[in-house]
């Protein structure tokens, strides 16, 4: 299996923010691969600086083995990225934007018009094709930055959040887009702060967390490598402090994740546990209003990883 990129070691700066905080990873040939983490994590760094718009303050980035900062140039033909933040001039209409971008990146006026079209429709953009720029949705402009990519065809695709800003029937047609995308023989790397989408698109995710590797694997991986396999769920009648009292009471039977409004323990046999537990809470007073015995989802392992959660409520 070929390594479509080579991160070591990778270290970036802004002042006194460390970014990037000694990043190792490897990125195969072919596969859908995704970056999972919080807001501020370091996720939209270390793509930038897989697409040479950034250079690292230290530590080394290889594309198909040639260094980012001394071969920009070649590892520029590799790479296309889909900008979070979408990148256009208030003027610029779809159509021709995506148009002169096909030129750019090689296609033939007549294919040009062909792959535009196409993709456009795929996306539906098509009925928007005239508009300016700035007369577009937050998530309609969030789509023609990802068509440039889907137009692209590049060895490396990045997405840095596809699907944020973009609502639900949208997100499946974009998903399928990206598929499409590595099937015609694309590696893909997506950034994302959304388990789902993590977990319905990626192959192999890196969960990040303050610019630092915390796991790495398959879902299924991700998911057996917290020990204890159930996870009991409660939400009680009360305040903070009584979520804190049970919490003191529930240690005992393992690692304990409390929230606003929830309580997890990280457990085996989580269905015989949770009839124990159950008895325990109501000798002492404590009043039930849901229990749920289940397994543990992306968002669970962060928790269980990082004590941090992937997104507020
Ligand atoms: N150009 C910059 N100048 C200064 N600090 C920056 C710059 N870019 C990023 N940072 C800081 O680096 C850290 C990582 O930011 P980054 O944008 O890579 O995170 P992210 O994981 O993409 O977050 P999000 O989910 O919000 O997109 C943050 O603390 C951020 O404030
Ligand atoms: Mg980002």
């Amino acid at each position: 299996m070929e390594v479509a990129v080579k991160i070591r070691k990778l270290v970036k700066r802004f002042g006194n923010t460390v970014a990037v905080d000694s990043l190792d990873l490897d990125i195969n040939e072919g596969e859908i691969f995704g970056l999972l983490g919080p807001n501020g994590s370091g996720k939209t760094t270390t793509l930038l600086i897989i697409s040479t718009v950034y250079k690292p303050t230290s530590g080394e980035v290889y594309v198909y083995g040639h260094d980012v900062i001394r071969e920009g140039d070649v590892v520029r033909k590799y790479v296309g990225i889909a900008f979070q933040e979408p990148k256009a001039l208030w003027v610029d209409k779809p159509y021709e934007l995506l148009l002169w971008h096909a030129r750019v990146v090689g296609y033939s006026t007549s294919e040009a018009r062909e792959v535009v079209k196409n993709v456009m429709e795929v996306l539906g953009l098509w009925e928007h094709r005239n508009k300016y720029f700035y007369q577009l949705s937050g998530g309609t402009r969030k789509k023609v930055e990802i068509a440039k990519v889907l137009i692209q065809k590049p060895k490396i695709a990045i997405f840095d959040e596809p699907t944020a800003q973009v609502d639900v029937i949208s997100k499946h047609a974009l998903w399928d887009a990206i598929r499409e995308l590595r099937t015609q023989g694309s590696t893909v790397i997506i950034a994302t702060n959304d388990m789902f989408e993590a977990e319905r698109m990626c192959e192999r995710i890196a969960i990040i967390y303050k610019g630092k590797l915390k796991a790495l694997g398959t879902v299924e991986e991700l998911k057996d490598s917290i020990p204890e396999g159930d996870i009991v769920e409660l939400m009680l009648d009360g305040d903070e402090n009584t979520y804190l009292r049970a919490e003191d009471l529930l240690k005992q039977y393992g690692k304990t994740v409390r929230s606003n409004d929830s309580l997890k323990i990280f457990l085996n046999k989580g269905e015989e546990r949770a009839i124990e537990i159950l008895d325990l809470l109501k000798s002492r007073g404590f009043k039930i209003r849901k229990i749920m015995v289940k397994e543990p989802s992306l968002d669970d392992v962060f928790f269980y990883m990082t004590g941090a959660k992937l997104k507020e409520g």
